[in-house]
């Protein structure tokens, strides 16, 4: 076979083989074979110096216009494999537009901040907006001016986070209960006041029914004439919004040293309505609130006449009545972060 036979045969075997490749990888490996430093075409043309000179051009040109149309069919097959595969692609990964979505996990509100909402939202109705304050306290507020002195032994039951004095060189702290809130409303604000303050506290205890950090809300009412009876209709009728029944309410005296006369406030148990069980420990009751009229050297304390105002005051743990409300069995659990214990009490809304 004389050369120009050779090259156009080889040249079919080439461009038959490019059609047959379906893939890039196997275009260049036909590439390499045909063109490559060891390729077929350029083991050819080492022969061109045998070809007698009178032929030797129109050689050289027909395996140029050979190389072209090798490269040409090449390019063509290139794209033609590309789009052959992004319409794979599209076709693989298609989206069924008609489906129904799949909606990711969906948040809600933590337990404490549904309480805590659920509660100002009551008092709110009943005229009491909250207000807040801070959670670094001076001695003064969270003590003194609430008539707690140095010495008073409740300060031991307060198990306090003590902070290094600020820069008037006064003993701070991590605000014990939200009772402080009172003094500073009372110090800003003239009478007649009604406020909540719903926020966090602090205390230096954690075991199975104590955590260091928990919520309370405190409450308040100055006015002229303000008496106990108004109190126990106001916890009335708070409680029972709250538990959405008609429970059983009593005031057992009690003492806290920012209040004269002070009372704590009991429930009948929400699981055994009265009879006894493990939860209220048999006697049929639960305590949930502490409150009392404002003592008047608490009233003293931040210029208020005593001999014209008078006030109440009360306070409860956020969390105690989350768990009773929710059902939730264990204090711990609320600030775990574990999702299974957050889904199943989230809250209504989404947010
Ligand atoms: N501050 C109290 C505590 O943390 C709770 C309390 C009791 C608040 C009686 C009051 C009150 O306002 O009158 O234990």
């Amino acid at each position: 076979m004389n050369m120009r036979d050779q090259l156009e045969a080889l040249n079919a075997k080439t461009l038959e083989e490019l059609h047959q490749a379906t893939s890039a990888a196997a275009l260049e490996e036909v590439r390499v074979r045909f063109l490559g430093k060891k390729g077929t075409l350029t083991h050819l043309l080492r022969g061109l110096k045998e070809v007698p000179d009178a032929e030797r051009p129109a050689i050289g040109t027909l395996a140029n216009t050979l190389k072209e149309t090798f490269n040409n069919v090449l390019a063509q097959r290139m794209n033609d494999l590309k789009h052959q595969e992004l319409q794979a692609r599209l076709a693989r990964e298609a989206i069924d537009v008609t489906l129904p979505g799949r909606r990711p996990h969906a948040g809600g509100l933590h337990p404490v901040s549904r309480a805590l909402t659920e509660i100002t939202d009551i008092f709110l109705q009943m005229g009491f907006p909250a207000m807040s304050g801070p959670e670094v306290e001076t001695d003064w507020h969270n003590f003194e001016a609430l008539n707690i002195p140095a010495d008073h032994p409740a300060r031991e039951m307060h198990d306090t986070f003590y902070l290094s004095p600020g820069a008037d060189g006064g003993r701070r702290v991590l605000r014990t209960h939200t009772s402080p809130v009172q003094i500073r409303v009372m110090e800003s604000y003239k009478p007649p006041l009604r406020v909540i303050v719903p926020g966090k506290v602090y205390r230096c205890d954690s075991d199975l029914t104590h955590t260091p950090m928990f919520h309370q809300v405190e409450g308040f009412m100055v006015d002229r004439d303000v008496h106990f009876g108004q109190l126990m209709g106001l916890l009335e009728t708070f409680l029972r919004r709250f538990f959405e029944r008609r429970l059983p309410v009593r005031f057992r005296p009690s003492f806290f040293p920012f209040t004269e006369p002070s009372a704590e406030v009991d429930m009948g148990c929400l699981f055994c309505e009265g009879s006894g069980c493990r939860i209220c420990k048999g006697t049929g009751w639960l305590e949930v609130l502490g409150s009392g009229l404002i003592h008047p050297n608490v009233l003293g304390n931040v210029g208020i006449d005593k001999e014209v105002f008078s006030g109440f005051a009360f306070g409860m743990g956020v969390e105690r009545l989350a768990m009773l409300k929710y059902g939730i069995g264990d204090l711990r659990t609320f600030y775990e972060n574990d999702v299974r214990f957050l889904t199943r009490h989230a809250g209504g809304k989404d947010i």
